[in-house]
């Protein structure tokens, strides 16, 4: 039931869808890294990173109001520390109405009174640094609120200097005196037509999110030099770099042409959960342009190198992409640099334990994106967490132990979200009177919305899980009482420890930080084995069975005899001997060094 779900809504996100600068550190800010740290090592920090996603309002609550913020980051940066993290990715606490909890800014050089104040941002900023943790921002470029001042102004005319900042349109047979059909079919993704009339302007405008978050005309130059400036902005005040949301989405093709309509095998138009026709997005989706704003962006980003935050910038992005050719190009042609880490959506939601499929895809991000490196991930807030999609019901722990180690011991950079260490579960709403967020309106009861994978961090077994001492904004699920850090970071065998080995691991194994992905036994469809293998060092290997089933592999690595040292294996494990006989339970996972002899 609950993979029919996850299905469903990756299907529905999969369409959301220099100078060297010395000025402008903030005074006070401890260097970020001790003296001494290598040069190397803050070049290319982010090619082996360990990235956590932190949803602000979800993550602890530091004044009772129920709604998490920048204090209380800053406090449970000890625990982040201790897991191993090297940056934070913080989905937006900008001002903001919070129609689209924060993806709707209103203000895009300060922080939501909500989530604290810029002293409370450069704190958190300077404490995480201390313990070599990094902050990433998310910017949202491709729209702002409608209480952005920028759109309040454009909306009030239409011939005031920021007209031409939003996609403004004619209706469809508009008169002096009737308004018109919308200018073509395109939809939001969060349902219904994607336009909007305005009475003041006499005209729609355009909008791929909710009604309040208009999108930008990127056709406009001074909307690059303001997102300049924003970059600018908070780069100085020390973030290491930025997740540019929805940024497939920036351009729209200018012929305004309807989108076609897509069919099911009989012909019947397909139906999304909104009751909205299925639409193909090559109109409103992905369009070349998008590549010329990022190799824009990219070079002003590479400017920074802020003597007070070492350290290259980075750019992720938000690119939920239909193939690894797509994603190739998301790195930028050869001298002309896009993101660093756009997100692999293929690894991601393949949604199912596939041994091939799972093969493909990471052999795809070794073998189809050049020298660049992947950006593996599984969930976010915007999708059922991984024990939801990838659960059976009866070895949950071990399927999420596995799926940490796939993350977490390939090549490149991992990304997972607040809790998934633990193993939260994702609990959705079961009420339409209670739901937050408006999709989860628009789409009850086929689509419930995401408040399921927002719920409050689990910090321990109290009344509300450690997060607040007021009224969660959103309920604490009962899987809190078992589900939670006082709990798991005692126990060895906990989904906790396992994070922390597998993370350890990441970062302290040569093979690991930097070795290249060779799969072994490529025709085993029960278990996923795999190779890491640095320059000059021994060579590591991790094994995953998935299936219930225990399996037994045999593997060889030509120039090694098989004699094996554990470096982790699922509890209660046997330790193998050698390669030709690696025995597995349900699940189970094995990772060892291959010794010489
Ligand atoms: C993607 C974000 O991750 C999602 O939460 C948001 O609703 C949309 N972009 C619109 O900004
Ligand atoms: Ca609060």
């Amino acid at each position: 039931m609950h993979r029919t779900k996850a299905i469903l809504r990756a299907a529905l996100v999969l369409y959301l869808g220099a100078a060297t600068l010395t000025a402008g550190a903030q005074p006070g800010h401890p260097a970020r890294h001790p003296a001494g740290a290598s040069s190397a090592g803050e070049r290319d920090w982010w090619k082996n990173a360990v990235i956590y996603e932190i949803y602000p309002r979800s993550f602890q609550d530091s004044n009772g109001d129920g709604i998490g913020d920048l204090n209380g980051i800053t406090a449970r940066l000890d625990y982040l520390k201790k897991l191993g993290i090297d940056a934070i990715w913080l989905t937006p606490c900008y001002p903001s109405p919070q129609v689209d909890f924060g993806y709707d800014i209103s203000d895009y050089k300060n922080i939501d009174p909500k989530y604290g104040t810029l002293d409370d941002f450069d704190r958190l900023v300077a404490e995480a640094g201390k313990r070599h943790i990094r902050i990433l921002m998310d910017l949202v470029m491709n729209h702002t609120s409608d209480q952005h001042p920028w759109f309040l102004q454009s909306r009030s005319s239409r011939v005031n200097p920021y007209s031409d900042w939003y996609m403004w349109r004619d209706g469809k047979g508009e008169t002096a005196t009737d308004q018109g059909a919308p200018p073509n079919n395109w939809e939001s993704l969060f349902g219904h037509s994607a336009w909007q009339w305005d009475a003041a302007t006499r005209q729609y405008y355009y909008h791929r999110f909710y009604i309040q978050q208009p999108d930008l005309n990127w056709n406009n130059p001074k909307v690059h030099d303001a997102f300049k400036e924003i970059i600018s902005f908070w780069l100085k005040r020390g973030v290491a770099g930025f997740r540019f949301d929805a940024v497939t989405a920036l351009y729209e093709d200018p012929s305004l042409a309807d989108e076609e309509i897509l069919k099911d095998k009989d012909g019947q138009p397909l139906v999304n959960a909104y009751g909205d026709p299925v639409l193909n997005d090559s109109k409103t989706d992905n369009l070349p342009s998008v590549h010329v704003v990022m190799q824009e962006l990219r070079a002003h980003t590479d400017t920074f190198s802020l003597a007070a935050f070492p350290g290259t910038r980075v750019l992720i992005g938000e690119t939920y992409l239909p193939n690894v050719a797509e994603l190739a190009k998301m790195y930028g042609p050869a001298g002309k640099p896009e993101f660093h880490l756009p997100m692999d959506t293929q690894v991601a939601f393949i949604n199912k334990l596939d041994v091939a499929a799972f093969r493909a895809k990471l052999n795809d991000v070794e073998t189809k994106i050049g020298d660049n490196t992947p950006l593996l991930l599984f969930d976010n807030h915007d999708n059922p967490r991984v024990q939801a999609r990838y659960g059976d019901g009866v070895h949950d722990l071990d399927i999420q132990r596995a799926l940490a180690a796939v993350l977490f011991l390939s090549r490149g950079a991992a990304q997972f979200y607040y809790g998934d260490e633990l193993g939260m579960l994702t609990t959705p709403p079961t009420r339409k009177e209670d739901v937050k967020d408006p999709i989860g309106i628009t789409g009850w009861p086929n689509e419930k919305g995401r408040d399921g994978e927002r719920t409050p961090m689990q910090w321990d077994a109290s009344a509300n899980a450690g997060f607040s001492r007021g009224r969660p904004w959103l309920p604490v699920p009962p899987s809190a009482a078992a589900i939670n850090v006082a709990a798991e970071s005692p126990d060895p065998d906990s989904l906790l420890a396992w994070y922390e080995n597998v993370i350890r691991l990441k970062k302290t194994i040569p093979a690991f930080a930097r070795g290249r992905n060779t799969m072994l036994d490529t025709k085993n469809t029960k278990v996923l084995s795999w190779m890491r293998k640095a320059p000059g060092g021994p060579p590591v290997l991790v094994a995953v069975n998935f299936t219930a089933e225990p399996q037994t592999v045999s593997l060889s690595v030509p120039g090694f005899n098989g004699k094996l040292k554990t470096l982790l294996k699922t509890p209660g494990a046997a330790d193998p001997d050698s390669l030709k006989a690696i025995q597995l339970g349900p699940f189970g996972v094995f990772v060892g060094k291959i010794l010489q002899r």
